[in-house]
């Protein structure tokens, strides 16, 4: 059984802390699957790490529904949440539209959205028709382009403004709020004013829970390591290791052998 909203609140009253992570495809929604973490986050970060954009912009309703189908048919417990991107939930009809698409055509059991009382409104929509919304606050990787690639929330005003955003996006409904590179302390002091979990990316220590991004998690790159991330394995080398033994096994006829073939 997939994990329940329900399920999400009684852990966060309980004072579980509530691990996500991005998934994009049924084979890493597999492996999420066995190791126990009960949120995937489709998240429009595929634009980038799947698709190799330099923004989230580009990603399209009908990109979230193919990888959200591929997420869903690879787990059968996690609750699967599923970015809105760009575009997509500017007006509230589209917002109902594409949102219904990617629940009833695509499988996801909640979407995310970007945007705190400018949003609300809408989010208080799809609540009432019945469709779970998580927010998401501080750097919002869909406006990059007006607030550039900064820790959010640093000055007072500024942090106040993030505060009532969040109270808004609790009373339209939101289940949850993802914070997204702001101060710790303000991530601290958001949690502390919810009554919904908040899942941190480079938010600090103290929010509900924490989202990463897979590719970040498992050392995927090469070079960049951003503060806000940890990686937890360098499976980029193991696999360019994997790749290289394999290439050299095929020059030198190591492989395959009669071993790996049918025989008449
Ligand atoms: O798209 C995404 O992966 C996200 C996370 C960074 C929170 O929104």
């Amino acid at each position: 059984m997939r994990t329940s909203l329900q399920d999400l609140r009684r852990r966060y009253r309980d004072g579980e802390r509530l691990p996500m992570i991005t998934a994009y495809d049924y084979t890493s929604a597999q492996l999420v699957e066995r190791a126990g973490v009960p949120i995937i986050l489709v998240g429009d970060s595929l634009g980038m790490v799947m698709q190799g954009n330099d923004s989230t912009l580009p990603v399209t309703v009908t990109d979230m529904v193919y990888h959200t189908r591929a997420v869903v048919r690879g787990s059968k417990t996690p609750l699967v949440v599923t970015d809105l991107p760009f575009g997509a939930y500017a007006i509230a009809d589209d917002a109902v539209r594409n949102a219904t698409r990617l629940m009833a055509e695509a499988g996801c059991q909640s979407v995310k959205l970007e945007g705190g009382r400018a949003v609300a409104p809408i989010v208080r929509r799809l609540v009432e028709l019945g469709i779970p919304v998580m927010g998401h606050l501080g750097f919002t990787p869909q406006s990059v382009h007006q607030i550039g690639m900064r820790v959010q929330g640093k000055q007072v005003a500024a942090a106040k403004a993030l505060i009532e955003d969040a109270l808004a996006l609790q009373e339209a409904g939101a289940w949850g709020i993802v914070l997204e590179l702001i101060p710790a302390p303000l991530a601290a002091e958001v949690t502390r004013r919810l009554d919904i979990p908040t899942i941190g990316i480079g938010a600090g220590p103290d929010c509900s829970g924490e989202v990463q991004v897979w590719h970040d998690v498992l050392g995927l790159y090469e070079d960049f390591v951003p503060r806000h991330t940890k990686r937890f394995r360098t499976l980029g080398d193991e696999i360019v290791a994997g790749l290289g033994e394999y290439a050299e096994q095929v020059r030198s006829r190591e492989f395959p052998t009669a071993a790996n073939s049918a025989g008449m």
